[in-house]
């Protein structure tokens, strides 16, 4: 005979309770931990600009270190469309709130991104958004560090970095790639030291303003080209588009161009 402890409906009822404790568990521990996840990943986007600058040490730079160096980059939104850096007052009408905007998260929603032509689409991203979040480094007033955040299509998917530049706009600091799904020993080679160790000092635009800056196959030479990574021609093709759109007439050359001759007031 089934005991009334073993009948269907308690069964059914340890179950649900069961159910009810776990996903309370799960939830709350997701809530707690919340903002934990975002200190991390702003910690993580700060390393990663860091990075591009060439001022991140990996061997002995703390958490605290990262955020006393990233102290001094002052963050920028910049409309692609119009081709500058937006005021606070056009950032309230656009309820971005510049503490806590993340460009990535913004990526479908049209009131922030915009689908790019396919004729146009040089780095094969489909979306972009308009509203960037650059960052720049002012010494004694003059302009030291521009950090432009890129990404572009790879072989196995997009690459997500940051370009860093000189305060003419115009020489490469440094190029740091922090998500790939590029082929670690091939593609993923865009990290390497070596190869990053290329980008300072290479310069951008050629004397009548086209993007002179190449990721060739083989051996790059001269002030605009970088060597191609051997076995990984399509990731190096995927860098080389990349380029060519964001630092482009489409990307950030008017942007640059409006920092070369008025700075970052606006
Ligand atoms: C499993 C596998 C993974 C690969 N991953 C990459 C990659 O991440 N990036 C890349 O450019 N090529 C990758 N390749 C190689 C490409 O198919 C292609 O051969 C290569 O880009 C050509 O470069 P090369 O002209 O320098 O030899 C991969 C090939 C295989 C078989």
């Amino acid at each position: 005979m089934v005991s009334s402890k073993d009948s269907t409906s308690k069964t059914l009822l340890v179950a649900f309770c069961l159910c009810v404790v776990c996903s309370i568990v799960v939830s709350g521990t997701a809530v707690i931990l919340k903002p934990m996840q975002d200190a991390n990943r702003i910690l993580d986007r700060n390393r990663n600009i860091l990075s591009a600058a060439g001022l991140f040490d990996a061997q002995r730079d703390s958490d605290e270190d990262v955020q006393q160096k990233f102290s001094q980059f002052m963050p920028h939104i910049v409309d692609l469309n119009a081709g500058r850096i937006l005021s606070e007052t056009e950032l309230q009408q656009l309820q971005i709130d510049i503490e806590t905007y993340d460009q990535r998260l913004v990526i479908n929603d049209g009131n922030y991104s915009e689908a790019i032509d396919r004729l146009y689409d040089v780095a094969n991203i489909k979306r972009r958004v308009i509203y960037p979040m650059i960052y720049v480094v002012e010494q004694d007033g003059e302009l030291e560090t521009i950090v432009v955040p890129v990404n572009g299509y790879g072989l196995w998917g997009i690459l997500y970095g940051f370009l860093a530049l000189q305060g003419d706009g115009n020489t490469v600091k440094g190029l740091a790639f922090y998500e790939l799904k590029e082929t670690p020993g091939l593609g993923a080679e865009v990290r390497n030291p070596n190869w990053t160790a290329l980008w300072p000092g290479k310069q951008i635009y050629e004397a009548d303003g086209s993007v002179g800056l190449r990721v060739v196959k083989g051996r790059g030479s001269g002030d605009f080209q970088i060597d191609g990574l051997s076995g990984a021609t399509l990731t190096s093709r995927g860098v080389d588009n990349l380029l060519q759109y964001w630092l482009g007439e489409d990307g950030y050359a008017p942007v640059l161009a409006q920092i070369r001759n008025s700075g970052v007031q606006n």
